[in-house]
């Protein structure tokens, strides 16, 4: 949300009717088509600087808050590096076991504790809704980084890019969905925003119990996507132009034994990608315990690694956007 300033000189330089302007980004659904368009312009920018001068000073002087419940390399890191390339800085909590959390601080507090001194706070929380509860609390724009089982946003934003980049087309795709849809909050984003795209075929393959959850797909159908279950891969790998693979969310299960059932029931590798198409991705959002072998790693249509790249630059053109920069 944004804050105001009588004095005209503070904070300093930002462009305060921009449209992004002090907004949290705590769902996909916040993104039209046309905005979509324009972080992906933005991001692009942010390479091409990147790859030319590698840091610059688009936000010297601002602070982002890292706040981190739940283990998380990419990321964090990811966040990290966006802010420091741009210029600003980052106080990193992501053991909040050293933190007052840990003397049984409210979320609530601990965001405002943080924005005292932060300009933006990246939130990743084990609850689904922690990311709006947070936004309520703060007047600072608060970035969800995954919300328990909820969504993920910003992983869907940098996973649209890596489709544009990769296929050089959001529109007309057939997208398979694979592993544990029912606890993997990335799917959950990824399917609502290519909602908004035409033409689009969506594939869910997983086991019976951890299939896509039904409002997701609801409100995906409503959009006039059509979507199919299926159990084995066999049949749709032939027609998929990005296979999007997941991890099992061990750590989300109720019951460790459902687990055992479900651990290792689909295995990425070149002999099963032989009956896919020549020019299609193969994306994760990582990290990967085995779902996809790194025997498949050296093929052209791996895309994986890249997309953590690209993770970079679409997180750089989200600080800039919140903070007035772009
Ligand atoms: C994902 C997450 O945290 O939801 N990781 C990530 O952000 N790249 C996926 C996962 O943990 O399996």
């Amino acid at each position: 949300m944004p804050t105001t300033s009588t004095n005209p000189h503070l904070p300093f330089g930002e462009n305060k009717n921009a449209e992004w302007y002090g907004k949290d980004i705590l769902s996909v659904k916040q993104f039209t088509r046309t905005d979509l368009e324009y972080v992906f312009g933005v991001a692009h920018e942010m390479r091409g600087m990147v790859e030319r001068v590698g840091t610059f000073d688009l936000l010297k002087g601002k602070i982002l808050a890292n706040l981190f419940y739940e283990p998380s390399t990419r990321t964090s890191s990811s966040f990290t590096a966006a802010m420091e390339r741009l210029g600003g800085s980052v106080i990193p909590i992501s053991e909040v076991k050293y933190s007052s959390v840990s003397k049984g601080e409210s979320l609530p507090d601990t965001i405002r504790t943080l924005e005292c001194y932060a300009d933006v706070i990246v939130l990743r929380h084990p609850e689904t809704g922690s990311a709006a509860i947070a936004a309520k609390a703060a007047k600072k724009p608060i970035i969800n980084a995954g919300d328990g089982v909820g969504e993920h946003p910003t992983q869907a934003l940098l996973d649209a890019f890596t489709i544009m980049e990769e296929l050089g087309r959001l529109d007309n795709l057939t997208v398979t969905m694979l592993g544990d849809l029912k606890y993997g909050r990335t799917v959950h984003s990824l399917a609502r925003l290519l909602s908004q795209f035409s033409n689009i075929k969506l594939n869910y393959v997983s086991p019976d119990i951890l299939k896509m959850p039904k409002e997701v797909m609801e409100e995906v159908g409503a959009k006039g996507v059509p979507q199919a279950e299926f159990s084995s891969l066999e049949k749709v790998l032939p027609e998929t132009d990005i296979l999007y693979v997941t991890r099992v969310q061990k750590e989300r299960f109720e019951d460790p034994a459902d687990y055992e059932t479900v651990k290792g029931a689909y295995v990425i590798d070149p002999e099963i990608m032989k009956a896919a198409k020549q020019e299609m991705a193969v994306m994760h959002p990582l990290p990967r315990v085995g779902e996809i072998s790194t025997d498949f790693d050296d093929d052209p249509r791996a895309a994986y690694f890249r997309q953590m790249e690209y993770g970079l630059y679409v997180r750089m053109a989200l600080l800039a956007m919140v903070l007035g920069k772009a």
